[in-house]
């Protein structure tokens, strides 16, 4: 197994289902395991975090460890130190790093100096642990994940390539509508067409939310404008007017249908007030399940599990 969690496609789709299985267990056991006590854990994050990192934070506490969270304005990586030399610092130190960060290759690189398991959490291409908690609350709602399909409408941005690649390991039917040219990039599209080819999922891509969603068991969506994009912010809220999930785009999904969303949302751009606060959301269920996941990713890469 690879001692990094960079982006799903590293790992087994095996291992994948063990981490989403793995997350609903975690929450059925609550605060009594302590697999990690005397651990610690170093947290990068250069870019704004609510759920993922107080999620990694708590995670860790509840398992018995200890996290501290590395300001990147507050250690030497800003004033010149390299990425090498951190990773190599760092991994003397900790037993474990979670980064949030622009680039996944910065990532990729950092994780091949460090001798420690690095957990990405998030970057521009990627949200890996996202997907594990998004899987884990689609199980928990349907008991399986067999048969099911997911719906995602916006922006071919990390979480949907995350998503995505989850759905093609996991054999979950993924349907993205996504404004033209704004779908995800082709080395993700190839990968993703290649385990389910191996997994039965189907994926499909179009310009018409509408129909990603016929016959969804669940719809999903995130932000129009993604940070580190707030130059597009213009441009990106008139190429995304209409990819959004209200009343009209859940009707034509099935009646049980329930919307998802990674958080933070803007209600009336990429959701609407109605769906977001209304019972068919399960967002914040969502939101939970992102400690959960993470405590599970934290057993298996930091405690071996
Ligand atoms: N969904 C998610 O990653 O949220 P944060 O940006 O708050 O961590
Ligand atoms: N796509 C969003 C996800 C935030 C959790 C972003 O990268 O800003």
């Amino acid at each position: 197994m690879p001692k990094d969690f960079l982006k799903l496609s590293d790992h087994t789709p095996e291992d994948i289902r063990w981490l989403v299985e793995e997350t609903l267990r975690t929450k059925r056991a609550g605060r009594s395991e302590k697999p990690l006590a005397g651990k610690s854990l170093g947290m990068i994050f250069t870019k704004s975090s609510t759920r993922t990192r107080i999620g990694f934070e708590v995670g860790m506490y509840q398992l018995g460890g200890y996290a501290t969270t590395l300001r990147p304005d507050e250690i030497q990586l800003t004033r010149g130190e390299s990425l090498r030399d951190t990773a190599q610092v760092l991994s003397r130190f900790l037993d474990g790093l979670v980064v949030r960060t622009y680039s996944q290759e910065e990532l990729e690189e950092l994780a091949a100096h460090a001798t420690i398991p690095i957990i990405n959490a998030l970057t521009d291409k990627y949200h890996p642990c996202q997907a594990i908690a998004d899987y884990a609350t689609m199980l928990e709602v349907k008991g399986t994940l067999k048969g099911l399909k997911v719906a995602y409408i916006g922006d071919g941005n990390n979480v949907a390539n995350s998503l995505l690649m989850g759905g093609a390991m996991l054999g979950v039917d993924v349907a993205l509508a996504t404004p033209k040219n704004y779908a995800p990039p082709q080395d993700v599209l190839k990968t993703a067409a290649g385990f389910a080819a191996q997994s039965g999922a189907r994926i499909d891509l179009t310009e018409n939310p509408l129909n990603a969603a016929r016959h969804a068991n669940f719809v999903y969506t995130d932000v129009w404008v993604s940070m580190g994009q707030e130059g597009e912010e213009n441009i990106r809220r008139k190429e995304f007017k209409g990819f959004i999930i209200d009343d009209a785009l859940m009707k034509e999904a099935k009646p049980d249908c329930k919307a998802m969303h990674c958080l933070p949302a803007h209600r009336g751009e990429e959701i609407s007030a109605s769906v977001m606060d209304g019972p068919a959301s399960i967002v914040f269920d969502q939101a939970e399940n992102k400690m959960h996941a993470q405590k599970a990713i934290l057993k298996k890469f930091l405690g071996g599990k």
